[in-house]
């Protein structure tokens, strides 16, 4: 499914052309359309028919109201790492008993606000957390579904910032504890077992190291069960990666087959924890270009969108591919792109060839994951609008900061 394409010589969002957006919504905005979340949603809901399974969209990748209420439409699940991140699920129409609380740092009112809700796991990353959990739980009368995320010491093969299933990262619970741990939780009057998580990274273009993943954690419940302790579900995480330049990706469908394939007999529920791959190529951002800059060295095409609207290329060096909304004829020049923020880091694209003059649209394309959900305020930038397409209907989800919310809590002092 292609959300975005080139029809008569304008780029359009399904069948809006972009640059209608800008004239009546303004840039940098963020757009995404709705088929392909939608379409991307049922690749994985399809791939997972016949087995019993949950798809549990990862919030932080985008956690705009308007994409978890589509997904939550289409019976999707949430991955939550945050107590915001519960309420913004909840206030989109997911359902609590379909959402799963991750994350290393979970605070004892996240846990009650996770508890009063009935959400349908905690994964939990440490001893720490358990023993909270517990105490937190027994006060509350309540007994806390979890499962451990157990960290199977495998190299992901992506960018060190978004790789986790190593030994060094500080996620999940050492492969050597989770025995005594799981052992440990099964005896705590606030704990129900139900299942078993892991997550190893994102951004993954090869199915090696989820195998490789999986068939340790598979490994790890069979000695589980020998121990007296079954599980209910087994949380095969997220990270599937998506194509930024020329990738090349397992489809959906392959994938999931090949993970499924691996769990033979074992009766297990399957939860999914996808959050790029619904979502990143569902979304690009839109952007002016306000001047160009021929340097001895190099030539600049300084946009209205910055790293607070984009991190991404600022933080991970990543690559989105960056196209003019309207294509000129002329010939080409290289430019890096760069926004107006105050630091070297501000490029959203570097060496890019490009016909360009000042006043140009251009698309900074499969920006719709970890794009306005990473956003700030630097530079006091009001963050910038989200719209959905659907069809040929328009809908702002998000309008534009206004500049006085971006300092209407702050004060002075006598
Ligand atoms: N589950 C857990 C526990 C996670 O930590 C993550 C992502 C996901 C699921 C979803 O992973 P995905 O399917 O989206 O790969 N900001 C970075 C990505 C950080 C990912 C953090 N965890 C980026 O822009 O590339």
């Amino acid at each position: 499914m292609t959300a975005f394409s080139l029809r008569d010589g304008v780029l359009h969002a399904e069948s809006v052309p972009l640059e209608s957006i800008a004239r009546e919504f303004g840039t940098p905005c963020y757009v995404y359309s709705r088929a392909a979340i939608e379409s991307a949603y049922r690749e994985y809901a399809d791939a997972c028919d016949g087995r019993e399974a949950l798809v549990c969209y990862a919030v932080k990748a985008n956690s705009n109201l308007a994409v978890l209420n589509l997904l939550a439409r289409l019976g999707s699940g949430f991955d939550i790492v945050s107590g915001g991140e519960l309420a913004r699920v909840l206030a989109a129409g997911g359902l609590a008993e379909n959402i799963l609380f991750s994350g290393v740092g979970k605070t004892e009112a996240e846990m009650r606000q996770a508890l009063e809700a009935g959400i349908l796991c905690f994964n939990v990353e440490s001893e720490g957390e358990l023993d909270r959990l517990d105490i937190v739980a027994t006060s509350m009368g309540k007994r806390a579904p979890i499962s451990l995320r157990v960290n199977p010491d495998v190299d992901a093969h992506t960018h060190p910032y978004i790789s986790t299933g190593l030994k060094e990262n500080k996620f999940g619970i050492a492969y050597g504890d989770a025995l005594r741990l799981y052992l440990k939780a099964a005896a705590l009057p606030g704990l129900k077992v139900t299942g078993i998580d892991f997550h190893i990274g994102s951004q993954l273009t090869q199915i090696e190291p989820f195998l490789a993943a999986l068939d340790k954690i598979l490994e790890f419940v069979d000695r589980l069960k020998g121990d007296g302790v079954s599980l209910a579900h087994i949380d095969l995480g997220g990270g599937l990666g998506i194509r930024y330049q020329d990738e090349e990706l397992p489809a959906v469908a392959t994938y999931l087959h090949a993970l499924l394939a691996r769990l033979g007999t074992r009766r297990l529920k399957i939860l999914l924890e996808p959050g790029r791959s619904l979502v990143g190529n569902a979304g690009l951002l839109l952007t002016r270009v306000e001047y160009l800059k021929h340097g001895e060295d190099k030539n600049f095409a300084i946009v209205d969108a910055a790293m607070n609207d984009l991190m991404r290329p600022a933080l991970y060096q990543a690559w989105h591919d960056v196209v003019p909304v309207i294509p000129r004829a002329a010939a080409p020049q290289t430019y890096d792109v760069v926004g107006p923020v105050c630091e070297s880091g501000d490029w959203l694209g570097r060496d890019r060839l490009l016909a360009i003059a000042p006043g140009d649209l251009l698309a900074i394309m499969s920006a719709g994951a970890y794009g306005m959900s990473m956003s700030s305020n630097y530079n006091s930038r009001p963050r910038a609008a989200e719209i959905l397409v659907d069809g040929r209907q328009i809908h702002l989800v998000r309008p534009r900061e206004s500049r006085e919310s971006l300092f209407s809590g702050e004060c002075v002092i006598p």
